[in-house]
C-alpha cells in the first residue's frame, strides 16, 4: 500500500491530554476477553454505569454491535476474527485520543490476536481482564441457543467448540464469574482499575 499521499494532521490537533484533564480521568482500553456467554457483555455494560455513576466517561464496544456495524463484512475464521479486533483496535485508540475510558467485550480467542490488539492499542493503555467462565457453565446457559446450534453442526467454527479459544496466561485481572454476582464482578474490577483512570 502506498501511504506517501496520506498525511495525518494528530500533531495539529488538540492533544489526548487536554480532553483527558477537561473529562478529569485518564483514559485507557479495558479489553474484556472469554468465551461467549461468560458474562463479557453484561459485565462490560454493568460497568459502564457504575462508571458513569461515579462521574467517569466510559463507552462500551461490543461484538454483537460492532458486528451488526463497521464490521457487518466479517464472520468467524482466524482471519476476520483478526480483521474484526484489528479494527476495534484502532476504534478504540480513537477513542483513547478522545479522553474516553473504551470497555471492550470481544471474545478476541487467541493470545495472538489480542497481542496484535495491544500492539495497535500500546501496552501502557491495554488492560487485559478474562472474563474466566467454564465452556460447560457458558454452554448450559446457552443464553442465544448457539452452543446448541454449534453441537449440531448448524454453526461452523464455534469458539470452545470447533474454533480454539486460548486463555490468557498473564492478564490484569481474572474474574471467575461463577464465583462472585454482576455486582461483585463490576466491584472487583472498579477497584482495581480505579488507580489507572483516576486524574
Ligand atoms: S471474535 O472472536 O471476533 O472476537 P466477537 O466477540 O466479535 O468474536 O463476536 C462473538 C459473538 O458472535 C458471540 O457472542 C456470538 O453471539 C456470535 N457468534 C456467531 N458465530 C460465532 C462463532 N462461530 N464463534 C463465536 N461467536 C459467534
Amino acid at each position: 500500500m502506498n501511504t506517501n499521499n496520506i498525511h495525518p494532521i494528530f500533531d495539529r490537533l488538540l492533544q489526548r491530554e487536554d480532553r483527558e484533564k477537561r473529562l478529569e480521568q485518564k483514559s485507557k482500553v479495558l479489553w474484556l476477553t472469554g468465551l461467549s456467554g461468560s458474562g463479557k457483555s453484561t459485565i462490560a455494560e454493568a460497568l459502564e454505569r457504575k462508571l458513569y455513576n461515579e462521574g467517569f466517561f466510559a463507552q462500551v464496544l461490543d461484538g454483537d454491535n460492532i458486528r451488526s456495524g463497521i464490521n457487518n463484512n466479517l464472520g468467524f475464521s482466524i482471519e476476520d476474527r483478526k480483521e474484526n479486533i484489528r479494527r476495534i483496535a484502532e476504534i478504540s485508540k480513537l477513542y483513547l485520543n478522545s479522553g474516553v475510558i473504551v470497555i471492550n467485550s470481544f471474545i478476541s480467542p487467541t493470545i495472538e490476536i489480542r497481542n496484535f490488539a495491544k500492539s495497535i492499542i500500546g501496552e501502557t493503555d491495554f488492560i487485559e481482564i478474562y472474563i474466566n467462565t467454564p465452556l460447560e457453565i457458558c454452554e448450559q446457559r446457552d443464553v442465544k441457543g448457539l452452543y446448541k446450534k454449534a453441537r449440531a453442526g448448524e454453526i461452523k467454527g464455534f469458539t470452545g467448540i470447533d474454533s480454539p479459544y486460548e486463555a490468557p496466561l498473564n492478564p490484569a485481572l481474572e474474574v471467575k464469574t461463577i464465583q462472585m454476582s454482576v455486582e461483585e464482578c463490576v466491584d472487583f474490577i472498579y477497584k482495581y482499575i480505579y488507580n489507572h483512570i483516576n486524574f
